[in-house]
């Protein structure tokens, strides 16, 4: 194995808290085994670019509370435009890099995955506040999301109490409804709707008015972006990143179940979306003590030339998968944990 004398670490993807205590995990590992550290700006951005600058212990020391990520993200695929790889590859030389830490869900990891096969050493860490990566129990940002959005059905709920209405809380999430799934069940909301299962507006509008007739006449909803609903949004023109990935928050999902249940059961029916609020802010102890470990760990692998993988917390235990399988798909809800969660509906 080639001796590691520089590493570079970059942020990939939507940001998310807890990506700085990361940062600082790399940091601090890597000046154990003697490695200097650059921060590469803006994700793969900054390394199609070569846009990089040295990072010191003494500059990543406190910024474990602060939320967003210090070296910036983008969404840049380098595979997306014709001759990008090539710039990465000469960047890497130029940089004088030996490895790259790349944090980041499922489209970073999927980058780094394919320049580890083309010789470009890189290690993963998994970041995503939609938890919804492969082969981890734990995605960096998740738990910081969910108690934000906890909070803002407990605010919603008083104020839902106060007018006698049912409150819609629409949260992000993309194609997998964990944080609508976590944010109902910790929030002790009235109901859910996920990706993963098909709506089922009556079911949840005859609850709605069950929990009324019954002297509970207000509720709170929450709903996932990506939930979809027949009909909705068959002609609107959906802008896509440099992923495919559609802007779901621009559907406003929320305001159509919002007005299906104000017409269905005449129930005075509010909206709130809280959208890019649950990526920021200082991250939770969770996020920053998981976030700290799996930096480090990734410095370690590095350390140990396993190049193509990515620590993870399975079970509790910092594990170390193979980054080809990690993007081989995403992790959705379970059928099993939705009707956990239909259970508290009462
Ligand atoms: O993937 C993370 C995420 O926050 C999704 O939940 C959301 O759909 C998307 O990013 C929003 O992306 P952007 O920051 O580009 O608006």
């Amino acid at each position: 194995m080639a001796e590691i004398r520089r590493i570079g670490v970059l942020t990939g993807g939507g940001d998310s808290s807890g990506l700085n205590a990361a940062i600082r995990g790399v940091v601090m590992r890597a000046a154990d085994y003697g490695y200097e550290v650059l921060g590469i700006q803006e994700g793969w951005k900054g390394l199609v670019q070569g846009i990089a600058r040295p990072l010191s212990v003494e500059e990543v020391r406190e910024i474990i509370t602060v939320g967003g990520t210090m070296l910036g993200s983008s969404r840049t695929n380098p595979f997306k435009k014709e001759g990008d790889v090539d710039k990465c590859k000469a960047n890497v030389e130029a940089l004088g890099l030996d490895a790259i830490v790349a944090i980041g869900g499922d489209d970073t990891l999927g980058v780094a995955s394919k320049l580890s096969e083309l010789g470009v050493p890189c290690v993963g860490v998994p970041k995503t506040m939609d938890n919804d990566v492969n082969l981890t129990d734990y995605c960096i940002g998740f738990d910081t999301s969910v108690t934000v959005a906890v909070d803002a059905v407990e605010r919603l709920r008083d104020t839902a109490r106060s007018h006698r209405r049912v409150m819609v809380l629409e949260v992000m999430g993309r194609y997998a409804g964990w944080v609508a799934l976590v944010t109902a069940m910790a929030g002790g909301a009235d109901w859910v709707l996920i990706p993963e299962v098909e709506p089922d507006l009556d079911a949840m509008c005859n609850h709605l008015v069950k929990l009324r007739e019954s002297g509970r006449p207000y509720g709170v909803v929450v709903v996932s972006e990506g939930i979809e609903v027949p009909g909705m949004g068959d002609d609107a023109e959906e802008e896509v990143d440099a992923f495919g990935h559609v802007r779901l928050g621009l559907r406003g999902v929320g305001h159509v179940i919002g007005k299906e249940i104000e017409k269905r059961t005449g129930i005075p029916t509010r909206v709130a979306t809280i959208g890019h609020i649950q990526r920021g802010g200082s991250p939770t102890v969770h996020d920053r003590y998981h976030a700290t470990r799996l930096g480090m760990a990734a410095v370690d692998l590095i350390n140990k030339g396993e190049f193509g993988k990515m620590p993870t917390f399975l079970g509790g235990e910092i594990k170390v998968v193979e980054l080809t399988e990690v993007t081989s798909k995403i992790k959705t809800v379970p059928q099993s944990l939705y009707e956990e969660a239909m259970t508290l509906f009462k």
